[in-house]
């Protein structure tokens, strides 16, 4: 198994059509430039927390990632069996919990079509939030992240009002607004089960007084339709996120034939731009690497999406080497860090307007050695 696919990269939630022509509404929070024709200065974005050291998704992770400087959280949102949404990459949760050594969960091991991927384990919609909470999370890939490894065991799943809770708590403490950045993961997926994750996202960012156009909150997706939904719901900006290759899933559900690579198209930005403030490309569709994997050149994806308006924050910034372009690499270890300094400079070079990182602390000094003023 590649170290990608332990991501979940190759099973991110991808799809959903639309069509309607809609015009961006909110302006992308704490973006504002000082000065006319000034750079705003961008964003960290603690990916799944502080991931870097601690597994991904809990309390804790968010709570270290907003300590590290953090700006913003990011929770990927699934459904519990009864509608409560929670914090996982995906709906299978035998990667990054502990349910496997529950043997009054055992038959509930099962396989199931997530987005035309075969997946074997356990899924959190067949779970209830009661059933979720007796679990623990546990290290997604504890061959690169042995540290994390000894907090196997001791964080439940959150759910998002927890997140949220938490995010105004830390925000009180820390004598600064601290954003969250939530993800619907397989839109599609849970749509067809009857537990649509948009309409309670809705309730819970309304409930918290949240869906309003200067909240600090950006809400994302791989998938198009429900971000065209949620841009008639919602008020806070809204995020295309794109993969370097394949294409969004309910583009694929509905017979549509356009991938990601025509989404980031210069044309295909400007439709983004209608319904959405911002794109979350994958790091490699913004600064290339060659063909030897060494990180070459921007490609035009910052410009044609500042032409037309939108923010753009590529992911994912990781500090180990496999994570790494290789004339970054410290040397042939995977878990041994590189220059994670050297490639952020390159993508602040280029423009970004923000990054996700599972090391948010060196996010944030590369940051403030990049933009010293700020
Ligand atoms: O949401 C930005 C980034 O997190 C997308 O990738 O698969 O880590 O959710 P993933
Ligand atoms: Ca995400």
């Amino acid at each position: 198994m590649t170290v990608a696919r332990m991501l979940g990269v190759a099973v991110s939630a991808l799809a959903l059509v639309g069509t309607a022509a809609l015009s961006s509404a909110a302006a992308a929070p704490e973006q504002a430039a000082g000065r006319p024709g000034e750079r705003a200065t961008p964003l960290v974005i603690g990916h799944r927390g502080a991931s870097g050291y601690r597994p991904e998704h809990t309390l804790a992770g968010y709570e270290l990632a907003a300590r590290m400087g953090a700006d913003f959280i990011e929770p990927d949102l699934v459904s519990t069996k009864d509608g409560v949404l929670v914090a996982r990459h995906e709906p299978e949760i035998g990667g990054t919990t502990d349910v496997a050594a529950h043997p009054e969960f055992a038959g509930r091991r099962t396989t199931k079509d997530l987005d035309g991927v075969a997946v074997t384990g356990w899924f959190t919609e067949d779970f209830t939030l009661a059933e979720l909470k007796t679990l623990r999370a546990t290290e997604r890939i504890p061959d690169v992240r042995q540290e994390n490894t000894i907090h196997n065991g001791r964080h439940q799943v959150p759910t998002l009002q927890e997140v949220i809770d938490l995010k105004n708590r830390l925000s009180r403490e820390l004598g600064r607004e601290v954003g969250i950045y939530p993800e619907t993961k397989h839109p599609t997926y849970f749509q067809r089960q009857g537990l649509a994750l948009e309409p309670e996202l809705v309730r819970v960012l309304n409930r918290n007084g949240l869906n309003r156009r200067n909240a600090k909150v950006f809400v994302q997706s791989f998938e198009v339709a429900n971000l065209k939904a949620l841009h008639r719901e919602l008020r806070v900006p809204l995020v295309q996120l794109t993969s370097a290759s394949g294409a969004p899933y309910d583009f694929v559900a509905a017979g549509d034939e356009r991938t990601y690579a025509d989404v980031v198209s210069a044309q295909g930005l400007k439709e983004v731009s209608t319904y959405a403030d911002g794109v979350g490309p994958d790091k490699n569709q913004v600064v290339a690497r060659d063909a030897a994997g060494n990180l070459a050149q921007p490609t035009r994806l910052v410009a044609d999406a500042h032409a037309v308006g939108l923010k753009v924050h590529p992911y994912t910034f990781r500090a180990e080497n496999t994570f790494l372009p290789k004339n970054l690499r410290s040397d042939a270890v995977a878990a041994n860090y590189g220059d994670l300094f050297a490639e952020l400079s390159a993508f602040w070079k280029a423009g970004v307007d923000g990054v996700f990182s599972d090391n948010p602390d060196i996010a944030v000094a590369s940051r403030a050695e990049n933009f010293p003023r700020a």
